[in-house]
């Protein structure tokens, strides 16, 4: 497990959006999953003007996960924040991208779509994801089996709670579908971004405590080439 540490939120946006930048350069045709939430949005912004010269033809794009019942375009949607501070601002074509449909009334046709899809591409390049404060990766909550490919999740209720800030009004949250850390571990390069002091105990827990699936986060640990990138609010006790 490699850690990088930027000063602030600013300079770990930069970081990550042009390592993602660079990545693409190197690999024109790479299949990468993206993960939603705050952390990332600003290293979208930064990667849609760093990146709008870059040619994204062969590249695919998977949406890391989605609530189940939110439409796409609700602003609340994992969907809707990668679309709008990445994918539209760089017009990559909608063949380029793909997100779990969360009003699917076949969840596990679903499921089995995104698998497919990542299995006909020779597995991810490069997977990115946020934590959350259980831990959580992706919608991978506590217990999630290292064995999952894609999955729907039964949210705890930490993240039916903070899920409300994506939000304009309180939602209804119960389930989650989402790429399951089987892919995480066989994707060529896993990131785990996180930002601020509130994500510094998750990430100590997450570098220090024994390997478990009660901890989806220790994963990384597992990884064969894990990268941490983190800003020094959340880095505070890795030192
Ligand atoms: P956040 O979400 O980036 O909004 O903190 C992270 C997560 O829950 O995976």
């Amino acid at each position: 497990m490699q850690i990088h540490i930027s000063k602030n939120h600013e300079e770990l946006s930069d970081f990550t959006a042009q390592y993602l930048v660079d990545f693409i350069k190197n690999k024109p045709n790479a299949t990468l999953v993206l993960t939603s939430g705050d952390t990332p949005k600003l290293a979208y912004q930064k990667m849609a003007v760093l990146g709008k010269d870059l040619d994204f033809s062969q590249v695919t794009f998977i949406g890391l996960d989605e609530w189940i019942g939110i439409p796409p375009e609700s602003e609340g949607s994992c969907r809707y924040i990668v679309e709008e501070n990445l994918l539209k601002p760089l017009q990559i074509p909608s063949q380029n991208y793909t997100f779990f449909d969360g009003l699917s009334d076949n969840l596990a046709s679903e499921c089995t779509r995104i698998d497919q899809l990542i299995f006909e591409k020779g597995g991810l390049d490069l997977i990115i994801v946020g934590i959350g404060l259980n831990g959580h990766i992706g919608l991978n909550e506590p217990h999630s089996s290292f064995e999952n490919y894609c999955h729907v999740s039964d949210l705890e209720e930490i993240t039916i709670s903070v899920g409300q800030k994506y939000f304009t009004q309180a939602t209804p949250l119960t389930q989650g579908i989402t790429v399951g850390l089987k892919h995480l571990l066989e994707a060529q390069i896993a990131i785990l971004l996180a930002s601020g002091s509130k994500k510094a105990d998750i990430i100590k827990r997450t570098i220090t405590e024994e390997i478990s699936e009660v901890l989806p986060s220790t994963v990384f640990q597992k990884h064969h080439n894990a990268l941490l990138f983190l800003d020094e609010e959340a880095a505070i006790y890795t030192k």
